[in-house]
């Protein structure tokens, strides 16, 4: 038995929904009791839900091996970087997210794993004897990476500002709160946890894990396997 949920409101993707389950034999559980005694294998739902973002943050605390699935209607692309920063596995289209969870759903039933695929990258090192910024990934195959320092801590966001999309990694590094602020209009995020601080910039940002080895800074991002 399949554990497969969805907290889905819009009529036409429930019912695609169903229709790619249905294909492969496999169905949905009811989605009013979230209290699930086993941890549900797949989770869709619409990032156009008020609480969306602090669901998915939930949903991944309590079931870290649960695939979470996002349909969006209107491109916010923001908000698409913030679903996935707090742990969305997969964001589409409306259009297009019942048939890639079909091959999701098709592995589940062949019996494989829908864990992403862990991949280090070394980061350009930048010269910083103190806190602050000490490494770059410009083209890394998500959006540029930056890595601070902060203490014996290293910290690896997504460098691009979610106000307006500029660079933050020339911005003032504040090593007491370990706060970046963007040199364009002043938004601030903290780099060990991506928190948004202060505005204009609405989401938090997207963070990766970090670590040195060797002298050289790696910094681990997913991918599909
Ligand atoms: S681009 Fe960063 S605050 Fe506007």
């Amino acid at each position: 038995m399949h554990r497969l949920i969805k907290f889905v409101e819009n009529p036409l993707l429930n019912k695609h929904l169903e229709r790619q389950a249905t294909s492969l034999e496999m169905g949905f559980l009811d989605p009013s009791s979230e209290d699930f005694e086993e941890a549900p294998q797949i989770i869709v739902a619409e990032l156009e839900h008020s609480q969306a973002i602090n669901r998915i943050i939930d949903w991944k605390r309590r079931w870290p091996e649960c695939y979470v699935a996002l349909s969006v209607s209107e491109l916010d692309r923001e908000r698409w970087i913030a679903a996935e920063s707090a742990g969305a596995d997969l964001v589409a289209n409306r259009g297009a997210l019942p048939r890639l969870l079909r091959d999701k759903m098709k592995l589940l039933q062949q019996g494989d794993s829908l864990t992403k695929q862990k991949l280090r990258l070394k980061a350009k090192a930048v010269v910083n004897s103190g806190d602050g910024l000490v490494g770059r990934l410009p083209d890394s195959p998500e959006d540029p990476i930056a890595v601070f320092r902060m203490g014996n801590q290293l910290c690896a966001v997504r460098d691009v500002c979610p106000h307006a999309g500029f660079s933050l990694a020339d911005g003032e590094f504040d090593p007491v709160s370990g706060s970046i602020t963007c040199p364009e209009h002043g938004s601030r995020f903290q780099v060990c946890t991506g928190e948004r601080l202060r505005g204009p910039a609405d989401y938090p940002l997207r963070i990766y894990p970090a670590l040195s080895e060797q002298e050289e800074i790696w910094v681990e991002i997913e991918q599909e396997a």
